[in-house]
């Protein structure tokens, strides 16, 4: 989604900001561009790369030279094509001021309107637009006001959402910046101020930074700045520590983002247990809810909401917490739960899940669900971000910044701070003490489980190539492994583009069994379980179709070798813990498809990492 990028200081704005745009390549983005305040305003903005734009800037350079301010974006379309004229940043009529928005104005039509009607002439088909034209109309009605004070009165007319940037050379050396749904960070550096829409651009510049809240804007100079609400009250904001490394955000000498999250697995899984599960004593510390834990044993009903791979997520906390606790669950998609008038009670617990703890969808249905009156808790990846703040409690995942689209070991993540939770419910309840410690000495074995898998990554990549070219693939599933057949199918068409759908593998015959022949490639988890038998008439039903077997099944399982095509091990786990092993080889063998087909796996086509619109 959109990234914004801003500086000022006494330092080159060019560079700094042109690398800050490189580091938020990963959210996805259609086109790019740049404004530098060096006497007037310079933008160069176009349709394509950031690589392509600092092409284009080398051809301006001595109009950008020596220029200390400055604001920058990468555009992810909604209103308005990907084209040169749409792209970011945006100029008022005598180009004096330049904004870039991240968000969606919702009542554009009608202030496109009211400004054409004001002789106001729009240059691009976006929503943003009416933003600087608005500024600047508010800027003529009352000259003698500041730059803050017009984009104030701007915001006043606004409905929707937005983080913003705005630039003027009629007041040079102020960045005036917004925020409302649309996440802004401020980075304070020693006589110099980023601004960024995450923390990757800041984090090789200063660890210290201000996350701006809802309603409030900001004032910087080269000198300080000063947060506000956009009701001009001043407020006082905590300065945050960013709590990761600049390697971590690099590739490590790893083809893709995407390739080097997932080989990271094992050690974040340590990471997400380290402190609370305590193997000796067999017990549980979870610190961000253990203040609400009686509260959350005592739910009635425990609603899960969700979206994309956070939700396949949750279907797997889902069958973790029932099994477990035997609370009923729901799982939701965050934008449908949000509309649809949900039934919520004070009794209901709602568990909101995000990596980014950004996505517009399931912040709406945290919020609702608080306005209901249930309790509501959060597991989040970002640290400081705005579901983690709005949330009563909740737990980070501490995956690390997950910068590939497809999300791969936050997804793990969330799955085992869900299997701690289920098993802190269950504590004093349903499970005895044993059979907890039994449980936890079970998830304590996964990460070297997982690093056993990853050495099978070559025999995954040789697969790969026999199924490069396919058109559709089937991924089928039962129980644990029913959401990671979803979660593989989803990987699939994310990066490679290749249709495919997954299914409770019992659901087979209900309909898809229709669409088997020798073009289809279906993927079955089969590891030992209760199901497995069932999964094997699956199996044979799916050979006398001609269609062809990839079995993920459990180690020694050789039964199974004569029945698939091909047939990768894991090595062998109880029921709850096994979506964290059959989901690693479904993320490398989509890897691997799409890297054969050539296809760009760190940013897929019309993807989006962090998806903070509607
Ligand atoms: C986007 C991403 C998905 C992600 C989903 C939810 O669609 O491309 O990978 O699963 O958003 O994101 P969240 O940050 O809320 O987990």
């Amino acid at each position: 989604m959109c990234g914004i990028v801003g500086y000022i200081g006494k330092r080159e704005a060019a560079p700094i900001l042109l690398n800050g745009l490189r580091r938020l390549e990963y959210r996805g983005y259609d086109s790019a561009g740049i404004a530098v305040l060096n006497g007037d305003l310079s933008v160069v903005k176009q349709k394509g790369s950031v690589e392509n734009l600092e092409l284009a800037l080398q051809e301006k350079g001595d109009r950008l030279y020596g220029a200390t301010l400055g604001i920058a974006h990468t555009r992810w379309a909604t209103h308005g094509d990907p084209s040169d004229r749409n792209a970011h940043p945006h100029l008022n009529g005598v180009g004096d001021i330049a904004v870039i928005h991240n968000g969606i104005i919702e009542n554009h039509m009608s202030l496109r309107l009211e400004l054409s009607s004001h002789g106001y002439v729009f240059r691009s088909a976006t929503d943003t637009e009416v933003l600087v034209h608005l500024i600047d109309r508010m800027w003529k009605e009352e000259p003698s006001i500041s730059l803050e004070y017009a984009v104030r009165r701007a915001l006043q007319h606004v409905e929707g959402a937005y983080g913003l940037c705005v630039i003027s050379s009629r007041e040079p050396g102020t960045l005036v910046v917004a925020r409302k749904g649309s996440p802004l960070v401020l980075g304070l550096g020693e006589g110099e101020y980023f601004v960024a829409s995450d923390a990757a651009p800041i984090v090789e510049h200063t660890r210290k930074v201000v996350y701006l809240g809802d309603g409030e804007m900001a004032v910087i100079t080269e000198a300080g700045y000063m947060v506000k609400t956009v009701e001009n009250i001043e407020t006082e904001k905590a300065v945050t520590e960013l709590d990761f490394d600049l390697e971590e955000i690099e590739k490590s000498g790893y083809e893709h983002f995407m390739l080097k999250e997932i080989f990271e697995q094992p050690a974040v899984m340590e990471d997400v247990m380290r402190g609370r599960v305590r193997l000796e004593s067999g017990s549980l510390h979870l610190g961000g809810i253990k203040d609400n834990l009686e509260h959350l044993r005592k739910a009635k009903r425990i609603i899960i909401c969700a979206c994309g791979t956070s939700w396949h997520a949750g279907l797997i906390g889902e069958y973790l917490i029932e099994e477990f606790a035997r609370i009923p669950v729901e799982v939701d998609y965050a934008s449908e739960f949000r509309y649809r008038n949900p039934v919520i009670t004070p009794e209901d617990v709602v568990i909101v899940i995000s990596q980014s703890g950004e996505t517009a969808d399931t912040l709406a249905a945290l919020r609702e669900a608080k306005d209901k009156g249930a309790l509501v808790m959060g597991i989040c990846n970002v640290v400081g971000s705005t579901i983690a703040r709005e949330t009563h409690c909740g737990m980070y995942t501490h995956a690390g910044p997950e910068i590939g689209v497809a999300s791969t070991k936050a997804f793990t993540a969330q799955v085992i701070v869900l299997y701690m939770v289920a098993l802190a419910l269950s504590q004093g309840r349903t499970l005895g003490d044993d059979e907890i410690a039994g449980y936890l000495q079970e998830l304590s074995e996964v990460p070297a489980k997982v690093a056993q898998i990853l050495r099978g990554n070559e025999a995954i990549q040789s697969i790969a190539e026999s199924y490069r070219d396919a058109r559709n693939f089937l991924y089928l599933g039962r129980g644990y492994n029913f959401p990671v057949a979803l979660e593989g199918a989803l990987k699939l068409k994310e990066i490679s583009y290749i249709h495919a759908e997954g299914y409770p593998a019992a659901e087979m015959k209900h309909g898809p069994i229709a669409l088997i022949d020798e073009d289809m490639p279906v993927i079955f988890i089969a590891t030992h379980d209760n199901t497995y038998t069932k999964i094997l008439s699956n199996i044979e039903e799916v050979r006398s179709r001609k269609g062809r077997v990839i079995a993920i099944a459990s180690e020694g399982d050789e039964e199974i070798r004569s029945l698939a095509d091909h047939v990768i091990f894991i090595p062998s786990a109880a029921g709850p813990v096994t979506p964290l092993l059959t989901v690693i080889p479904l993320q490398l063998l989509s890897y691997h498809i799409a890297t054969l087909r050539g296809c760009n796996v760190d940013r897929p086509r019309n993807l989006a990492k962090s998806v903070t619109v509607e």
